[in-house]
C-alpha cells in the first residue's frame, strides 16, 4: 500500500483539488484508492458527495475503527474516509509521542487498498507531523510565488525538526498562470530541481468549477486540460512512489 499525503502549511493551494483529481486518477489506472479526508472543514467529501456514515468521530478513529466508515464514492475501485467535524480536535486528542500514531492505524487497510491519498488540513501541527510519518510520499502544492517558495524550504526545515526523510517529500507547481510573469519566472527556476515534479497544473475554470460539479475534473471534462494535467502528475507521483 502506498500512502501519499497533499500537505501544505499554507490555505488555499490546491491540496484538496489535487486529492480529489488524483485519486480519481489513481482509480481510472486500476489501483484500488481510497482518498482519505483529514480536514475537518470536510472539502473532499464535499466534492464526493459523500456524507458522514453512523456514529463516526474522532474517538473511533482513534480507535483504529475505520473500516465501517469508508464509503463508495460511486466510481469504481474509489472509496472515500469521510472527514468529521470532531476532527477539528485531532491534535490535542494525539499522543505528544508516538510518532507512527497514525500510520498504525492506516495499516489495518493495508490488504484492501493499493494507493491512500491523505487530503490534509492546512497548519504544521501534531496532525500534520503524524500524517507525514504516515506517508510515503509528501507532495506539497506550490503556487508560484517567493512566499510559496519559502514555504516549500519552511517544510524541508520541519520535515529535519521532527526527524522525518526529506527524500519522501515533493512538491508540483499549482494554479499557475501564464500571463503572470513572476509565475513563469518562478517555474523556470525552480522546476528543474528534484523535488518539484516536472507536471505543473495550470490555474484552469475547469478546476474552480468543481464546486459546483462535485465532480472529478475527468468526470465533468473529460479529455480537458486539467485532466490531463492530474493524469500526468499522477503517473509521476506513481513513478517516484517509494514501495510497492
Ligand atoms: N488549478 C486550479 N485552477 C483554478 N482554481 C483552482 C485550482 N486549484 C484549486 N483551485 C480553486 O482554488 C480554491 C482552493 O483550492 P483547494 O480547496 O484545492 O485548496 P486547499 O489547499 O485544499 O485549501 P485549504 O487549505 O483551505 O484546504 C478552490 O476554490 C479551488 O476550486
Ligand atoms: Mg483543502
Amino acid at each position: 500500500m502506498n500512502s501519499i499525503a497533499m500537505y501544505s502549511s499554507k490555505g488555499g493551494v490546491g491540496k484538496t483539488a489535487a486529492a480529489v483529481n488524483l485519486s480519481y486518477a489513481s482509480s481510472i489506472r486500476g489501483k484500488k484508492t481510497l482518498l482519505c479526508d483529514m480536514d475537518p472543514q470536510g472539502a473532499a467529501s464535499f466534492y464526493y458527495r459523500v456524507p458522514i456514515k453512523g456514529k463516526f468521530n474522532k474517538k473511533q478513529f482513534l480507535k483504529g475503527r475505520l473500516k465501517g466508515f469508508i464509503r463508495e464514492t460511486g466510481y469504481p475501485g474509489l472509496d472515500l474516509l469521510p472527514a468529521h467535524f470532531s476532527f477539528r480536535n485531532l491534535d490535542i486528542a494525539l499522543d505528544i509521542d508516538g510518532q507512527d500514531q497514525l500510520k498504525n492505524i492506516f495499516a489495518v487497510l493495508a490488504d484492501d487498498y493499493d494507493v491512500l491519498i491523505f487530503d490534509c488540513p492546512p497548519n504544521m501541527t501534531l496532525l500534520s507531523e503524524k500524517l507525514i510519518a504516515a506517508s510515503d510520499q509528501v507532495v506539497m502544492p506550490v503556487i508560484p510565488t517567493t512566499l510559496s517558495i519559502r514555504a516549500l524550504a519552511q517544510l524541508m526545515k520541519f520535515f529535519d525538526k521532527i526527524g522525518a526523510d526529506r527524500k519522501k517529500l515533493r512538491a508540483f507547481f499549482s494554479m499557475v498562470e501564464r500571463r503572470k510573469n513572476m509565475h513563469l519566472d518562478t517555474v523556470k527556476s525552480y522546476r528543474k530541481k528534484k523535488v518539484f515534479f516536472r507536471t505543473l497544473i495550470p490555474y484552469l475554470a475547469d478546476v474552480e468549477k468543481m464546486g459546483i460539479n462535485r465532480t472529478p475534473v475527468a468526470v465533468s471534462t473529460p479529455g480537458s486540460a486539467a485532466t490531463m494535467a492530474y493524469d500526468r502528475l499522477w503517473m509521476e507521483i506513481w513513478k517516484r512512489r517509494v514501495s510497492d
